[in-house]
């Protein structure tokens, strides 16, 4: 892609996950296909078993979709302990203005799902990140409706999904991949208008200078 004759990178979009059994973990990898589907640089990282690579990934992203399971109604303590270790790089805005969004997955039809996703929110605008929201309506939601509907749970602030307690990592119900996929192709995107305006508005003119 070009503008003005110069290339735009492709987004760089990291997912940044964790799952206890593999269930967040299906659907992080949606979120992964939905991305590269939409032109991003797409990397994975289970934020339970960080490495320097790792880090370089989410430092260096243009974007970062956070995941988590949903447990005791919030994110996991994991995925607690990894936003924890952030601290630094809160208090030096290391992530200022790159762009976020998120998801999660649970047991319960709602299992309190909501609070997870905000506190998601939380943790981004606490590093200062631009929220991406689901961009969907709800499905599932009149007489001529069905549970294989996109975005079958109603979520605006992210993606939601609810997997049986006891189903493989394949089990994730499809409608809830797909709507994982979505929010990844939505978020390259955006990500993407991102990296071209901020190359445009440093070209031209501040509205404060005039
Ligand atoms: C410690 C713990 C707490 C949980 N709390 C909730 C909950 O608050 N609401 C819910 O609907 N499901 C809850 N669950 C069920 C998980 O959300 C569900 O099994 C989910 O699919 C696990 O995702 P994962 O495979 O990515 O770890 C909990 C599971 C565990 C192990």
């Amino acid at each position: 892609m070009t503008h003005n004759g110069s290339d735009i990178a492709a987004p760089a979009v990291a997912v940044a996950y964790h799952s206890g059994f593999g269930h967040t973990a299906t659907l992080a990898e949606a979120v992964a296909a939905g991305a590269r589907e939409a032109g991003a640089v797409v990397a994975t990282v289970a934020v339970d078993r960080m490495t320097d690579a790792d880090w370089d990934v989410l430092d260096s992203a243009d974007g970062i979709v956070f995941g988590s399971a949903t447990y005791m109604g919030n994110v996991s303590a994991a995925f607690q302990g990894f936003a924890e270790s952030t601290g630094r790089r809160c208090f030096t805005g290391a992530w200022r203005d790159k762009v976020a969004a998120g998801f999660t997955n649970s047991g319960g039809k709602s299992g309190d799902k909501l609070n997870t996703l905000v506190s998601l929110a939380v943790f981004a605008a606490q590093h200062h990140m631009h929220w991406v929201s689901l961009g969907l309506p709800p499905g599932w939601n009149h007489s001529k409706a069905s549970e294989n509907d996109l975005n079958r749970l109603g979520f605006f602030l992210g993606a939601g999904a609810q997997t049986d307690v006891d189903a493989d990592p394949d089990g994730v119900h499809a409608a809830d991949v797909a709507t994982h996929r979505h929010l990844g192709h939505r978020f390259a995107l955006v990500t993407r208008q991102f990296i071209v305006g901020r190359s445009v508005t440093a070209a031209a003119p501040s509205p404060a200078a005039s």
